[in-house]
């Protein structure tokens, strides 16, 4: 079941494998490396782009069929016009890579004739994510209807010490990612917060990481009134996970990553409507983002010091529930009136940005699915970025692009302040339906103290309600790629 990879730099045509991926760019043309190939079709591939039946457009794709042994099959797929980048390969894998599936070949050898470094990491990252799936939980069909999955994905690119850096970092990230995607798709009643408590065991001990995990007990003591309040709704026990990896000096600010883990968002007492409310398992996809993050950078060992932490409970109604009107203190002393009960993930990171202060950050991220607006603002194809300072704010900005997560700037101004003053606390936990994510990205703003501070509300991009061609429906992985971007550029300068 584990997929795994490897680097070759074996001519493509002297290849033994059931399936050859190759990607080709918009009206691709036979090069000798390609006439090579074509030999051992007996001329399909000539006649092919001769026929033009295969264009090389963006997720087209187009198989013929080899021989008995060597290279069985050869998949075209398309990358369009666009010039050669990380992403487009990761595209193009991971169309190959669901085809693959779907023939059930079990092995998949992925060649991008011309790529460079960087198209070797694309090519790991969106193989993975193409032969991405959780069978987990579904009876398997009967052993003839079956098809293998994916298992072995080896990639052809010549030999040198960019491309096997490349290729360490593709794993790298296509493993955070898997685990992000395994979290989020999870049902509520299988990923609970104890399972990001063992899922960060399990990382700190790979990685020789510290760990540090809080219950309802440790967080009361600390005075966590924001975050425990959004607890006080279910008997399951809340957890704080705090990872922290070590590539630089004690003497090195750590960059924090903070992410909002609520295993089910029912909306408490304010709750939500019943249709589609089945989505909200991925409410902790912040979280599961993190911890994705931690397994990269865990696996690429920067030179910086990294930071996750996590906050994961379950906002659910109850008799013990809190309720609209209450007010509830934060570990920083700030009184907060609960106007919604569902807006209860800005609650649970408040307490977050007080605990992250303790480990004097260089800068702290959050990832949070935290406001529906940000949906109808960006819809499925940009994070929200806020933040008060423009310097972070641009450095997130560039990661994003760079992973192919990209973001978009959102305004903080003071003006929309006015929106969350509270007539008896400090401050209100909802600030009315207009610029509703930017009123939650300054709610959070309160409880930053002494650092930079970048919000990303991934709402829309963390996971997708609808097949996307190149990956299916589901989690997305995002904002992994953001965060393990910014850390390794951070760690580079
Ligand atoms: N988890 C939701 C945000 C959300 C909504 C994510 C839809 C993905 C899709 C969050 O906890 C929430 O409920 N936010 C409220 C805030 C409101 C009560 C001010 C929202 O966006 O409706
Ligand atoms: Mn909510
Ligand atoms: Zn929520």
């Amino acid at each position: 079941m584990p997929l795994t990879f490897s680097l070759a730099a074996t001519a493509p045509a002297s290849l033994e494998t059931p399936l050859l991926a190759v990607v080709l760019p918009s009206e691709p043309t036979l090069t000798d490396e390609l006439t090579a190939l074509d030999g051992l079709l007996h001329g399909a591939l000539m006649r092919t782009l001769a026929r033009r039946d295969f264009r090389g457009g963006r997720d087209e794709s187009l198989l013929l069929v080899g021989g008995e042994q060597g290279v069985q099959r050869v998949l075209l797929v398309g990358r369009g016009t666009a010039p050669l980048s990380r992403i487009g390969a990761r595209r193009a894998a991971a169309v190959a890579a669901r085809q693959a599936g779907k023939l059930g070949t079990g092995a998949l050898h992925l060649w991008l004739p011309g790529g460079d470094a960087a198209s070797v990491e694309g090519l790991v990252i969106g193989a993975a994510a193409g032969s991405w799936g959780y069978p987990d939980l579904q009876t398997p069909p009967p052993e003839r209807d079956r098809r293998a999955r994916v298992e072995q994905v080896t990639i052809i690119a010549p030999d040198s010490e960019a491309a096997r850096a490349a290729f360490a970092a593709g794993v790298a990230v296509a493993e955070g990612q898997a685990i992000a995607k395994r979290l989020g798709q999870m049902p509520g009643n299988y990923c609970t917060p104890e399972t990001f408590a063992e899922v960060g065991r399990d990382i700190a001990t790979r990685h020789g990481m510290g760990i540090t995990v809080l219950g309802r007990k440790e967080m009361a003591d600390l005075g966590m009134g924001a975050f425990l309040c959004v607890a006080q709704g279910t008997p399951q026990e809340p957890r704080l996970v705090a990872l922290e990896y070590r590539g630089a000096g004690a003497d090195q600010r750590p960059v924090v990553l903070i992410g909002k883990g609520l295993c089910f968002d029912t909306g408490g007492i304010s709750i939500k409507p019943a249709p589609e409310m089945e989505w909200m398992k991925f409410d902790m996809s912040g979280a599961g983002g993190v911890m994705g993050a931690m397994e990269a950078i865990g696996r690429l060992k920067p030179a910086i010091n990294v930071v996750g932490i996590i906050g994961s409970t379950t906002n659910m109604p109850s008799g013990e529930a809190v309720k609209p009107g209450d007010v509830v203190r934060a570990s920083n002393g700030k009184t907060i009136e609960i106007i919604n009960t569902d807006a209860e993930g800005r609650l649970v990171l408040a307490d977050l940005l007080v605990f992250a202060k303790r480990y004097n950050p260089s800068i702290a991220l959050d990832a949070a699915t935290l406001t529906g607006a940000i949906v109808i603002g960006l819809g499925q194809h940009a994070v929200g970025v806020f933040s008060t300072d423009r310097t972070a704010a641009d450095e997130v900005l560039a990661a994003g692009e760079a992973a192919g997560e990209p973001g978009w700037p959102m305004p903080m101004w003071d003006e929309y302040r006015e929106q969350i003053k509270s007539d008896v606390a400090d401050v209100k936990n909802t600030g009315g339906r207009a610029a509703g994510s930017i009123t939650a990205a300054l709610f959070l703003q309160e409880f930053v103290d002494g650092f930079p501070f970048v919000h990303l509300d991934v709402a829309g991009t963390a996971y997708s309600q609808s097949d996307l061609g190149w990956i299916p429906k589901g989690p997305t992985g995002t904002p992994v790629g953001t965060f393990v971007e910014f850390v390794r550029a951070r760690a580079r300068t």
